[in-house]
């Protein structure tokens, strides 16, 4: 639970009093314009940027404002805007650290990591070292990396964005799994109408602060929603 967090980039206030909440086995959607302070807020809550003021707290105990919330980043996992992944490994071998750091399965590492390569159609560069992957197969292994790790708290950072239109529907469908295996998902997405099918809830941000929130049918029929979705 988030409340009344604030964050300051470049000597500017990007996020002012946001408060929001997220749920075990739901996906929901941060929503809102270029700028408007949606990436902020993941940084904030994955524990790469210290937050100005505010409180999160995660079942029932308050965290620490600092970048480093240690005792729940191994719960927390995030995908980003730019992907991060190991250069100077392959596809295979990262995976297999992901698996292996989760402990929560009995099932062997690399039939986990086969798997899940399948499910992605991602076995085909498998043995690529990271350094040359194209920018869709980079973010096919973040992916890759939740489905394996099984976090409790998941932040996606714009999954979609560059995907070809068949990737982008077995994206969404590793989506609808990361919340089917239990954790609760933030998806960060300008891709409204693929957002709008797999999320049930949203919040919109406008400059730094939440302008709208509630299911994506109460936000699509809402005509606020659909002025500031022009800008999209
Ligand atoms: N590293 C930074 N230093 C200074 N200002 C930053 C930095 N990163 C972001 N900002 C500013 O903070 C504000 C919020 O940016 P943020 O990246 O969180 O927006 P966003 O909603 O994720 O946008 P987009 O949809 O373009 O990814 C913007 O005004 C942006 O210019
Ligand atoms: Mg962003």
């Amino acid at each position: 639970m988030v409340r009344n967090l604030s964050a300051i980039r470049g000597g500017t206030k990007v996020l002012e009093s946001v408060s929001c909440e997220f749920t075990p086995g739901e996906v929901l959607a941060l929503i809102g314009p270029n700028g408007s302070g949606k990436s902020t807020l993941i940084d904030c809550l994955s524990g790469f940027l210290t937050a100005e003021s505010g409180t999160i707290s995660v079942q029932g105990i308050e965290i620490e404002l600092q970048k480093t919330f240690s005792p729940y980043k191994h719960s927390i996992c995030r995908t980003f805007q730019i992907p991060r992944i190991a250069r100077q490994m392959t596809v295979f071998d990262q995976l297999l650290l992901s698996a292996e750091n989760s402990q929560n399965t009995s099932i062997d590492a690399r039939v986990r990591v086969i798997e899940v390569l399948e499910e992605l159609q991602a076995s085909g560069y498998a043995q690529d070292m990271g350094s040359n992957l194209s920018y869709g197969q980079q973010k096919i292994v973040e992916v890759a990396r939740i489905l394996l790790a099984k976090p409790s708290l998941v932040f996606l950072d714009e999954p979609l964005a560059g995907l070809a239109p068949h990737m982008r529907r077995i994206v969404m469908k590793a989506i609808q799994k990361m919340a089917s295996n239990g954790s609760a998902v933030v998806i960060v997405e300008h891709d409204f109408p693929n957002v709008k099918e797999i999320a049930q809830r949203g919040y919109v941000l406008d400059e730094g602060t939440i302008f709208l929130t509630g299911t994506m049918k109460e936000l699509t029929e809402n005509a606020l929603f659909s002025n500031l979705y022009i800008g999209i």
